[in-house]
């Protein structure tokens, strides 16, 4: 490896990691759809932005029910994104650019279309097979009802009836997510061996992680009791409650089991949960020294543009990680979620993938978004720890809200009730060229998802080398973190109003201004600011001043 990221022991602990959402980040082919030649020749964007490492959202073979959340093989790339030989050539130009490498691995279910739910279809009642997911019998006259009151996170129930081979109505099927995404039964040790040998299958060609999705809905509580509080908020998983699927205990020794398995491998192999979980000092059980590496700190994510909130949630943050001795992570857009930009200025608190669209009230000013946005990222790239960067959050992307009805795709918006619109505005596919079909997503201009006419001012070659832009900002902030250790460094608050944010890491005093009028401007070199900065610092507005 060369270059950008460091070969040292536990890069993970102040790594940047980008996200790549390869449906929507290059598309080589010319159909619409990003893919993993796309990524490759795109590489060089990221090494020259200045990240760690790169994670990819899944490209596995798969229906696309849900973009690749639901795999129909886990050792094998869908045609649509190219060819194992294609992530092959990924990896390599990755680790020859000095970026680590994580994929998605999605251990909660599978598609209905893989062969082992098939198998399990018509292997009938009582096989084995059966077993390796979650059939039970229905509840009422006939089994007609579901076994129990859970939900799918997607809407609608979280259980779908089969028909036997004969053509009898038979059990159902538990999917705490879409109707063709089956949960697997975690308590059957075939599962974990599937999942072992799927592991070594990718560590084996020399990846550097994986990023483990859903990974607080495995263990599921015996008996699949009713749910007695609110069985879900949509987009999954936030409860402080004992629930009996969400962030159950037994979950934590399939992570235990994981971490042997990355273990047997040189070099410094990551884990990182996707877990939505609270408190944060839950949170940091999933990342405890035997179990992974990092969670997505999704707590932070969730915080408003708010100073008092966002102090508390740094404080708890570096407390409850750090009492386990892991690294807090941060993490502001990704691709369940509005994107920053614009949902820190939406007025009312959004849950993260109910979206945002044609219909919707809460429309933030753009430009006002934008600058707060910025602010909001100059602050989380200077907290100590590892911090991710969600593909286009570099150019200032907004969420894509005027996509038509029907052009949207995620299933979301279709099992949900009117005005809850998922996560297809941050998903809308990449401007790379201003004057080029699809802004240089595709050499055809085809796009599945509509691209915003007004997006060849975020395009990055309309960016790049301009003073000020927000992908120089990205770049600036990158390199200092980078040359002044930030990551490394202790937090230490300074004293200031209490809409204001002042802080010191390694040397730096960060100034984030939260309040509605300008504040004056501690003394101190002026190393970076995410706008325009006179004798005082403006209302959403993030300076780093040396000291
Ligand atoms: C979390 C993923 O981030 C999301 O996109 C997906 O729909 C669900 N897990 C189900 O796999």
């Amino acid at each position: 490896m060369s270059s950008n990221s460091s070969p040292s022991h536990e890069w993970w602990r102040t790594a940047v990691i980008y996200q790549v959402y390869p449906r929507s980040f290059a598309d080589s082919s010319g159909n619409g759809i990003g893919d993993l030649p796309g990524v490759t020749s795109r590489l060089d964007h990221l090494a020259a932005l200045g990240v760690d490492a790169v994670w990819l959202s899944p490209f596995y073979r798969s229906p696309q029910n849900d973009a690749g959340y639901d795999v129909s093989d886990y050792c094998d790339v869908d045609p649509m994104f190219g060819t194992l030989a294609d992530a092959d050539a990924l990896i390599a130009r990755a680790h020859h650019l000095g970026l680590r490498v994580i994929f998605d691995i999605v251990p909660n279910h599978s598609s209905s279309e893989h062969v082992w739910f098939q198998e399990a279809l018509a292997a009938g009642p009582g096989s084995p097979e059966r077993d390796h997911y979650i059939f039970r019998e229905g509840r009422g006259p006939n089994g007609a009802e579901p076994p129990n009151n859970w939900q799918s996170t997607f809407g609608g129930p979280a259980w779908t009836r089969i028909t036997e081979a004969d053509g009898t109505p038979g059990p159902w099927y538990l999917h705490l997510f879409d109707t063709t995404q089956p949960d697997f039964d975690w308590t059957n040790p075939w599962v974990a061996d599937r999942f072992d040998e799927v592991l070594r299958f990718w560590l084996d060609r020399g990846i550097d992680g994986f990023r483990i999705d859903v990974a607080h809905g495995l263990a599921k509580s015996p008996g699949l009791p009713d749910v007695d509080t609110d069985p879900m908020l949509i987009g999954g998983g936030w409860t402080t409650e004992e629930h009996p699927y969400w962030s159950r205990d037994d979950v934590h020794a399939i992570w235990r089991r994981w971490r042997h398995v990355t273990e047997e491998y040189d070099g410094d192999r990551a884990l990182v949960a996707e877990a939505w979980v609270l408190p944060l000092s839950k949170m940091a059980q999933w990342v405890r020294d035997d179990e992974l590496h990092q969670a997505f700190n999704f707590g932070y994510l969730m915080t408003p543009w708010d100073a008092k909130d966002m102090r508390a949630v740094i404080d708890d943050s570096l407390e409850s990680f750090g009492t386990v001795g892991a690294p807090s992570t941060w993490v502001l857009s990704n691709h369940d979620t509005i994107r920053h930009t614009t949902r820190l200025s939406t007025k009312a608190p959004l849950a993260h993938n109910i979206g945002i669209g044609p219909q919707s009230l809460d429309r933030p000013d753009e430009a006002h978004s934008i600058a707060r946005g910025r602010a909001a990222t100059l602050l989380m790239l200077a907290l100590p720890g590892s911090a991710y960067v969600y593909q286009g959050e570099e150019l200032g992307l907004p969420e894509a809200i005027d996509i038509p009805d029907d052009a949207r795709q995620d299933p979301t918006f279709f099992h949900t009730p009117a005005g809850v619109y998922g996560r297809d505005g941050c998903r809308v596919p990449l401007p790379w060229e201003s004057d080029a079909p699809a802004y240089g997503f595709s050499p055809t201009g085809a796009s599945w998802l509509p691209q915003p006419a007004s997006w060849a001012r975020y395009a990055a070659d309309s960016q790049r080398g301009v003073a000020g832009s927000t992908l120089e900002m990205y770049r600036e902030a990158l390199k200092l973190r980078r040359e002044r250790s930030l990551a490394h460094g202790t937090l230490g608050w300074n004293e200031s109003d209490s809409d204001v944010l002042d802080f010191t890491v390694s040397g730096v005093r960060v100034v984030s201004n939260m309040s509605d009028d300008p504040v004056a401007l501690p003394s101190g070199d002026r190393l970076l600011a995410s706008g325009p900065v006179g004798e005082s610092l403006p209302p959403d507005t993030t300076v780093w001043l040396a000291i």
